[in-house]
């Protein structure tokens, strides 16, 4: 008896894991095609006075973390925007439109990311 029950958890288990692996596709190919000049505009417009104009995060009074090529999932990114977890300023629909914040995303995108730490010059002395 034990036996099954413990063949019937690990089948659960390995389907919600499948699942969970086939939704994460899912929202990654989810992101609405944006327009990363008009982000472009929109960004150096509101988001650079403290994210930096290249995305490469600033200070408000605390950090405003690095955008440039950010691996947030678009709708993780919206929601920030929407309801900042802390002291940023919220963009409602009426101040920013979803497509808006598309073009922002996509704006970020074609930004130079962080540098890996393995090519920064001082790690290379
Ligand atoms: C007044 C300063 C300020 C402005 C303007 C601002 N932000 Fe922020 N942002 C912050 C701070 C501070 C945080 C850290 C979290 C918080 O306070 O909510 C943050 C966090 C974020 C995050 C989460 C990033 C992460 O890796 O956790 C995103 C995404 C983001 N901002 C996007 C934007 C976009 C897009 C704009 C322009 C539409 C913008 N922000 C305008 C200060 C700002």
């Amino acid at each position: 008896m034990r036996k099954v029950f413990n063949l019937f958890g690990a089948t659960a288990m390995a389907a919600s894991l499948c699942s969970g692996g086939l939704a994460g596709v899912a929202r990654a190919q989810d992101v609405p095609p944006g327009d990363a000049a008009n982000g472009k505009r929109l960004y150096l417009a509101t988001c650079f006075v403290c994210h930096g104009r290249s995305g490469q995060g600033g200070a408000m009074n605390g950090p405003a973390p690095i955008l440039a090529k950010t691996a947030m999932p678009f709708d993780g990114f919206k929601a920030q925007l929407r309801q900042p977890i802390n002291e940023m300023p919220a963009y409602s629909e009426a101040v920013m439109s979803d497509q808006q914040i598309a073009d922002v995303y996509a704006f970020l995108q074609t930004l130079p990311g962080p540098l890996p730490t393995k090519d920064m010059a001082i790690f290379k002395d």
